[in-house]
């Protein structure tokens, strides 16, 4: 029954601590005044006899179970205290490592977005070709070029990463004579698709799409081809777009 009540005693201490620990965070050296004072509140000066005999049973329960409750107390504290600052120390050290997680996704996540579309004449419009050899085509109308893998001065794609990418020519043939508009899609050196037309009458459209694998640098571009033409106006109707479907 004794030991019962000492547990008891101890347990009631120790959480009265740890609470004064939590809500004030206390140092090791302020728990004993704060108990001291606990104690007066509980024992004020006054003529309820009852209640100093109830503190004064259990300050002897005290003295009697534990001869230096008040060291163990400390030893206590200094452990939750520690335990706090590790906590701490832990949940700094986490945020830390979730920022610089996000971070790196989103540096991943923008390598990623790559996309351009763009027509063949920037202002004035009109027929290029036919030449004696093949010509590469340079789209100057830019649409857009998210992540920069298309230049405008070369019209070469450049893949910036490993990865399956969609490409996709337009061609319009127009002019005042019969004649054939022939392009290619290129990977590296080597013709791909070809977007072909027999202009017969006054005009011929064309157009051609590809999945490529690309390994980083590799280089897609439109081929004119020689002997035949292409035409384009301010109505964008000759086109090269490409974009990443996924990384591989
Ligand atoms: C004595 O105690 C009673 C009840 O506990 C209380 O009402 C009273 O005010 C107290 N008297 C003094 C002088 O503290
Ligand atoms: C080719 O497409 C253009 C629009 O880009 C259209 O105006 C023209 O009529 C089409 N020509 C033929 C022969 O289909
Ligand atoms: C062609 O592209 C230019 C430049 O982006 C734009 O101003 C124009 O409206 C486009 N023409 C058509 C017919 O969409």
């Amino acid at each position: 029954m004794k030991g019962l009540v000492c547990v008891l005693l101890l347990l009631e201490t120790f959480v009265f601590a740890v609470q004064q620990q939590l809500d004030g965070g206390l140092s090791e050296n302020e728990i004993s005044p704060q108990l001291s004072s606990e104690d007066r509140r509980q024992n004020p000066p006054q003529n309820d006899t009852l209640r100093t005999e109830t503190s004064t049973d259990s300050q002897q329960n005290y003295q009697l179970c534990f001869p230096d409750i008040h060291a163990a107390l400390r030893e206590l504290t200094a452990i939750v205290t520690e335990q706090k600052a590790n906590i701490r120390a832990l949940e700094t050290q986490l945020k830390e490592q979730h920022t610089f997680i996000l971070e790196e996704l989103n540096k991943k996540n923008e390598e990623r977005q790559i996309a351009f579309s763009a027509a063949l004449m920037q202002t004035a419009g009109g027929t290029i070709g036919p030449f004696t050899a093949d010509i590469t085509l340079t789209y100057r109308n830019v649409f857009t070029n998210i992540g920069n893998a298309y230049n405008r001065i070369t019209g070469i794609f450049t893949a910036p990463l490993k990865g399956a990418y969609m490409f996709r020519v337009s061609l319009y043939g127009a002019g005042s004579h019969s004649t054939r508009s022939t392009v290619f899609i290129v990977k590296n050196e080597e013709r791909v698709v070809v977007a072909h037309g027999h202009q017969a009458g006054y005009a011929v459209n064309s157009s051609n799409g590809v999945v490529l694998l690309l390994e980083v640098g590799d280089v897609v571009y439109v081929r004119l081809s020689s002997g035949r033409w292409i035409y384009d106006d301010q109505n964008n109707h000759s086109t090269f777009s490409g974009y990443l479907l996924f990384p591989l």
